[in-house]
């Protein structure tokens, strides 16, 4: 049998910002899948690429401040980079929709949230009958309790988690193939946090789509992805089985994420990696995490290393991994 293809599939995309002169590499050769039904997460600290990724697929972000944008995407069984503006335009928000992280600035505060959802129902051109029932049924897809009450409601007179439902609800009102969460429980607090995971989660598995989650945070990716790339300074620097990543970590710099995550036992004593991110208009010669490196040599600092596979779906960046 003819191995499926993956529903999103990203070959090589660069994506440089700013001056041609002195360009900010913020996406430098990143490749990763999505298969059908997974989810996929892209991990990483602040400021290491992962939104401009996410925005890429989709010609998000204009040229300026793109200065170059290179690499194939394709999804869905078709090439979508080099797609003109119209053709982007007509694969995001309705096959491709995104959630950010801020559910209270990305809703429009003189609008009630019901019709905010009802303008994302006709904006997908779905043909749904009633938009008001489609309304109410995205509400308690997502949890909004007493959605006829609710959709009355204005953003402010709702609790950050309930935004992020309806940013939710909005985002699902074109029943995308590809969920992109950029973060999208960075600004609640740990218990709406988790209960937001939940959703999604459970979301993904009961319509069949895929999602591509975004977060800094490596502990919130356990329960949820399939799948784990790990992004440092615009590049990927370790992939695999999520179990796999986490139990057994082949890169220092996945290593000093994992013990980054705040856990209860170790309260008031968050180890992170010292050192932070080289400018991204400034790359040293040889592994770009080797300044912060605990096992870095010389060698390390004379070459970039490739992306290696390692066998069991995995592949790393090191060229001294950990065992
Ligand atoms: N509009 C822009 N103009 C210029 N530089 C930008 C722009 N957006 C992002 N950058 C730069 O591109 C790099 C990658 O940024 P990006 O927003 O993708 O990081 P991130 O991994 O999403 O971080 P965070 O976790 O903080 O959201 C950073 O160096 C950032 O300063
Ligand atoms: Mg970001």
């Amino acid at each position: 049998m003819q191995k499926q293809e993956p529903l999103l599939d990203v070959s090589n995309l660069r994506t440089w910002l700013g001056s041609r002169k002195a360009p900010i590499r913020a996406v430098d050769g990143v490749s990763f899948s999505v298969a059908h039904r997974t989810t996929v997460a892209l991990v990483g600290e602040s400021g290491c690429g992962k939104s401009v990724t996410a925005l890429s697929l989709t010609g998000l972000i204009p040229r300026p401040p793109v200065c170059e944008m290179s690499g194939t995407i394709r999804f869905d069984g078709r090439t979508v980079s080099g797609l003109d503006a119209r053709g982007l335009a007509s694969i995001r928000g309705r096959h491709i929709a995104y959630v950010f992280q801020e559910p209270g600035s990305a809703l429009n505060p003189v609008f009630r949230v019901g019709a905010q959802i009802e303008e994302s129902v006709r904006l997908s051109g779905r043909d749904v009958g009633s938009v008001r029932e489609e309304v109410v049924r995205l509400m308690q897809l997502v949890g909004l309790p007493d959605p006829e009450r609710r959709r009355l409601s204005y953003p402010h007179e709702l609790s950050g988690g309930m935004q992020q439902r309806v940013m939710i609800a909005m985002a699902l009102a074109s029943e995308p193939r590809l969920l992109v969460a950029d973060e999208p429980t960075t600004a609640l607090d740990v218990t709406i946090q988790a209960q937001i995971m939940e959703l999604l989660r459970m979301l993904q598995d009961q319509l069949g789509m895929s999602m591509l989650l975004i977060t800094h945070n490596l502990g919130l990716v356990a329960d949820t992805a399939h799948r784990v790339y790990v992004m440092y300074a615009g590049q990927i620097v370790e992939s695999g089985p999520t179990e796999s990543v986490l139990a057994h970590p082949l890169h220092p710099y996945t290593r000093g994420l994992m013990d980054a995550v705040p856990r209860l036992d170790t309260i008031g004593r968050m180890l992170g990696i010292p050192g932070q991110l080289p400018r991204a208009d400034e790359r040293p010669t040889g592994c770009l995490f080797a300044p912060r490196c605990p096992r870095a040599d010389d060698r390390c600092r004379e070459r970039l290393p490739d992306l290696e596979s390692r066998g069991d779906d995995r592949a790393v960046r090191c060229i001294h991994p950990l065992e």
